[in-house]
């Protein structure tokens, strides 16, 4: 954001406006808070100083930019740094694969890892979730949209089952408590799972956003979140969580997850990781690694630049518990907002707030 302007906006720019090319184009004289920060890809916001610093330092040392697979210093700067992030028992038992940039084909590794690891097919995965454009992670993904263009019926072996929206219940509107539309969400997955008439084959894997970020802001209940993971658990299906977007402090805790207190069998991340440049992986259980080396080759998995930027910012959000700040911001906006629409009188107007800023955050 360039300083010296006037007036300034807050620009809460939706996916749905970015992609249909109606931006708004920055009028001169004024100044724009851009709270999206590139769907999540700039965790300090743009040309950060430790952004600046990291890249030009690499780009003076005059190293390789790309290596594709090769061991290099800011490779295992990089992964050292990671492991902070990564919370027991998958701290100890951690393999990482490096895939190509972009959280799709993170989406596309995690689910072919399933697949090779258990023997099945069958992905599950939940009504408003998004998980890319890929052939793979968008049969994984809610929305229609694009998917109906394609004319070709299912695109790959997903099931979806109800997420528990809190105010959109999945279950008609006649359940309008969000405790209700919880339980009975996870009480049909557990049936599904156990009856051997339910037409569904043994699953590979259940993917699943523990806050869906473009699905509009939906927090998972923390307890449906626990019971998921009991019953991947019991039916020994490896549990994906895609923290492609809400990953690296912007909820609170370090990763989305860790408010339930749960840890999946493989995370799916890509978007801040790179502290602002291009770099997706996922880390995964050792029980899982059964696929052949080379398994998800890609060109530009081995981006230097990616590796030690994202080295350097995911060092100073750790640093300095950036998701308490996060947090922070959080509740004062949801106060603010609250505040103002009770000065105006638009209260009735706003029909939900969500996030995970209320005051049982830190319970
Ligand atoms: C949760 C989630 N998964 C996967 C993706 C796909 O990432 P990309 O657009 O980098 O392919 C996104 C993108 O917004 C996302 O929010």
């Amino acid at each position: 954001m360039a300083c010296g302007y006037t007036t300034w906006k807050v620009c809460l720019l939706g996916s749905g406006i970015v992609c249909r090319s109606n931006i708004p184009v920055p009028h001169a004289g004024s100044k724009y808070f851009d709270l999206l920060q590139c769907a999540g890809a700039l965790p300090l916001g743009h040309n950060h100083p430790i952004v600046r610093q990291a890249i030009l330092d690499y780009v003076d040392s005059q190293l390789p930019q790309q290596c594709l697979d090769l061991a290099t210093t800011a490779k295992t700067a990089f992964v050292q740094e990671l492991w902070r992030w990564i919370p027991a028992p998958l701290s100890s038992t951690g393999k990482i694969q490096f895939t190509s940039p972009s959280g799709s084909d993170a989406v596309e590794a995690a689910m072919k890892l399933v697949r090779i690891a258990t023997g099945r097919s069958t992905i599950i995965a939940f009504d408003g979730g998004y998980h890319g454009h890929t052939s793979g992670s968008l049969a994984a993904m809610g929305n229609t949209e694009t998917k109906s263009q394609l004319k070709t019926g299912s695109l790959a072996d997903v099931v979806f089952f109800p997420y528990p929206h809190p105010d959109k219940s999945p279950f008609g509107p006649t359940v309008t408590d969000s405790n209700v539309t919880a339980e009975l969400c996870a009480a049909l997955l557990e049936t599904k799972l156990a009856d051997p008439e339910s037409g569904m084959t043994k699953p590979a894997g259940i993917i699943v956003e523990c806050i869906q970020g473009e699905g509009g802001v939906v927090p998972a209940p923390r307890e449906w979140l626990k019971r998921l993971r009991r019953m991947a658990t019991e039916h020994d299906i490896p549990l994906i969580f895609d923290e492609v977007q809400s990953g690296f402090a912007r909820t609170g805790t370090p990763f989305a997850f860790e408010y339930a207190g749960v840890t999946p069998d493989v995370i799916v991340m890509s978007k801040a990781v790179g502290g602002s440049m291009p770099l997706a992986c996922i880390v995964y259980d050792e029980k899982l690694d059964k696929w052949q080396p080379g398994s998800h080759a890609g060109t530009f998995r081995g981006n230097q630049l990616a590796l030690v930027t994202g080295a350097r910012v995911l060092a100073h959000m750790r640093e300095t518990r950036m998701w308490e700040h996060a947090a922070q911001m959080g509740a004062l906006f949801r106060s603010h907002l609250v505040q103002h629409a009770a000065q105006f009188g638009i209260k009735q107007h706003i029909h939900s707030i969500r996030g995970r800023v209320s005051s049982d955050l830190w319970q």
